[in-house]
C-alpha cells in the first residue's frame, strides 16, 4: 500500500495510487477554500444534532466543536497547510479535526455525504454575499435619491438613438436608474428566497439511515426549512444559477449607466464631472483624465454573463443525481460574486460624487429642437390635427436649422408664416422649462413629479433600513 493510497479518506477499496496529474487536476481545495467557515458552521450543527439523536456522545460532541474551532482558528490565521491529496475543504478539515482529537473526528462525517456538505457550504455562503450585495445596492439607491433630489430643476436633453429628443430634468434620469436598480434588489431578494433551503441529510444522495433530525439542523443554521427532496437536494444548482441570472441583469444596468458616465464625461458632451479618485491619466498623453471605473464595470459584464452561461451549460442534461461536474460551480460563483460586490461599492462610492455641469446640459437641450413636440401639442390644442401640427412644426425646424436658431429664437411672424393658428402664447411652451413642466403627470419629468418619486423612493429605502 502507498503512502498517498493510506492518506485518502476513501482510499479502502482502491489498490492503486492516484495519478499525480489525475490528483491535481480532480482537486477542489484551491479554490473551495474559500468555504472553509461554512463548511465548519455546517458541520458544528451537524454534531450537535448527531448527539441529540444519540449518535454522538455529549463529550464527542464538545471535541469535535472545540477541534474545528481550532482548525478554524489556523485557517483564518491564513497558518493552515492545504492539501491537494486530500482533495477539498471538506477533506481537509476533517483530516485536520482527527489529527487532533482522534477518533471523535472520525465519526463526524456519519450520516451525510461531501454531497449534501458542499451543497450546504454554497448555499450558506451565498446567503451571507447576498446580503452584502442587497447593503450595497441600498447604498447606490441612496446615491442615486440623493443626486436626483439636487437636481430636480435641472435641464438636460432626453435622447433617444442617442440624438437630442425632448427635455428632460437630470433628476428624472437619475431615477430611472433607481427604478432598474429597485427591481434587481427585488430579484436578487427572490432568488435568497430558494438559497435559503438546505439540502444537508440527503447524504450522498438517498437520504441515510441513521435517525437524523434535519429540523434541528436548518434551524441551527438558520435555514426556512430542509429540502423536501433528497435527489434534488445533492444535484441541482439552480438556485446558483438564478443569483448569476439576477447579476447579469444588474451588471447589464450597470453597463448601461456606466456608458453614459463615459459619454458625459466626454469634453464633447461635458455633462458631468468625475472626481479625481474614480478616473486615471495616461502614461503617454498628459492631458487626459479617463473614466476607467465606469468603463471597467462596463467591461466586466461581459465575464458576469459568461459565468451564468457557464453554469446553465454546466448543468445542462446532468443526469440525477450529483455528479462531479458539479465541482465547477465554484469558480463561476465565487467570480460573479467578487464582481458584482466590487462594482456595486465603485458606483456606490462614485454617484454621490458626481457633479452635473448644468450649463453644459442646458445648452445641449437648447441646440436639439427638443420642443418641437411641445411646439405640436400647442396646435393640437388649437384645434389642429396632430399630423397636421407635425407637418407645421417639421417646417419651423427647417427654418431653426437654415439659420442656426432654436424654435424659441424665430419670432412670431416667422412662426405664423407656417400657422395662423399660433399667438404670442407659444413661447410659453417653446422653453425648456415649460416643456418639462408641462409633462406633470406621475412618471412624468416635471420637477413636481420628481420631487414626488424622490420623497417615495427615499421612503422606500429608509423603511427598508428600518
Ligand atoms: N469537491 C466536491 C465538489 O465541489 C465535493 C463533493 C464531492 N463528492 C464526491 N462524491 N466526489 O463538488
Amino acid at each position: 500500500m502507498s503512502q498517498d493510497k493510506q492518506n485518502k479518506l476513501w482510499g479502502g477499496r482502491f489498490t492503486e495510487s492516484t495519478d499525480a496529474f489525475v490528483q491535481a487536476f480532480t482537486a477542489s481545495v484551491n479554490f473551495d477554500q474559500r468555504l472553509a467557515r461554512y463548511d465548519i458552521e455546517g458541520s458544528v450543527a451537524h454534531a450537535k444534532m448527531l448527539c441529540q439523536v444519540g449518535i454522538l456522545s455529549e463529550q464527542e460532541r464538545e471535541q469535535i466543536i472545540k477541534g474545528l474551532a481550532e482548525v478554524l482558528e489556523l485557517i483564518e490565521a491564513g497558518q493552515f497547510e492545504w492539501s491537494i491529496e486530500l482533495e477539498d475543504v471538506h477533506m481537509n478539515i476533517e483530516a485536520a479535526l482527527t489529527e487532533r482529537i482522534g477518533i471523535a473526528g472520525k465519526k463526524l462525517h456519519t450520516g451525510r455525504s461531501r454531497n449534501d456538505q458542499v451543497a450546504t457550504d454554497i448555499r450558506l455562503f451565498l446567503r451571507e454575499q447576498l446580503a452584502l450585495i442587497d447593503s450595497e445596492l441600498t447604498r447606490l439607491q441612496q446615491g442615486l435619491v440623493g443626486l436626483a433630489g439636487a437636481n430636480t430643476d435641472t435641464i438636460m436633453p432626453g435622447f433617444t438613438h442617442l440624438q437630442v429628443a425632448q427635455p428632460v430634468t437630470f433628476g428624472h434620469h437619475l431615477m430611472a436608474w433607481f427604478e432598474m436598480l429597485k427591481r434587481d434588489a427585488e430579484r436578487f431578494a427572490d432568488c435568497a428566497k430558494r438559497v435559503n433551503v438546505m439540502p444537508l441529510g440527503s447524504a450522498a444522495l438517498a437520504g441515510t439511515s441513521y435517525p437524523i433530525d434535519r429540523l434541528m439542523t436548518a434551524e441551527l443554521l438558520g435555514f426556512t426549512k430542509p429540502c423536501a427532496n433528497s435527489l434534488d437536494g445533492v444535484s441541482d444548482r439552480d438556485f446558483a444559477i438564478e443569483f448569476c441570472a439576477a447579476s447579469a441583469l444588474l451588471m447589464t444596468h450597470l453597463s448601461r449607466f456606466s456608458e453614459e458616465i463615459v459619454l458625459w464625461t466626454s469634453a464633447q458632451f461635458n455633462f458631468i464631472h468625475l472626481p479625481d479618485a474614480f478616473c486615471t491619466g495616461s502614461s503617454i498623453m498628459p492631458q487626459k483624465k479617463n473614466p476607467d471605473v465606469p468603463e471597467l464595470v462596463r467591461g466586466k459584464t461581459g465575464r458576469v454573463n459568461g459565468n451564468l452561461v457557464s453554469l446553465l451549460t454546466l448543468m445542462k442534461s446532468q443526469p440525477l443525481a450529483y455528479n462531479k461536474d458539479n465541482q465547477e460551480d465554484k469558480e463561476p460563483l465565487f467570480d460573479t460574486v467578487d464582481t458584482v460586490l466590487g462594482s456595486l461599492r465603485a458606483f456606490a462610492d462614485m454617484v454621490p460624487n458626481i457633479e452635473p455641469v448644468k450649463e453644459s446640459m442646458l445648452k445641449a437641450a437648447k441646440q436639439g429642437f427638443s420642443t418641437a413636440t411641445d411646439l405640436a401639442d400647442y396646435l393640437v390644442g388649437k384645434g389642429i390635427a396632430f399630423r397636421d401640427a407635425h407637418e407645421v412644426v417639421g417646417l419651423a425646424v427647417r427654418l431653426g436649422t437654415d439659420t442656426g436658431r432654436d424654435l424659441s429664437e424665430l419670432s412670431l411672424e416667422e412662426l405664423q408664416s407656417f400657422s395662423t393658428e399660433i399667438t404670442a402664447d407659444v413661447f410659453e411652451v417653446l422653453t425648456l422649462e415649460g416643456s418639462v413642466s408641462a409633462r406633470d403627470h406621475l412618471g412624468g419629468t416635471a420637477p413636481n413629479q420628481v420631487r414626488y418619486a424622490v420623497s417615495e423612493a427615499k421612503a422606500f429605502l429608509a423603511a427598508k433600513l428600518k
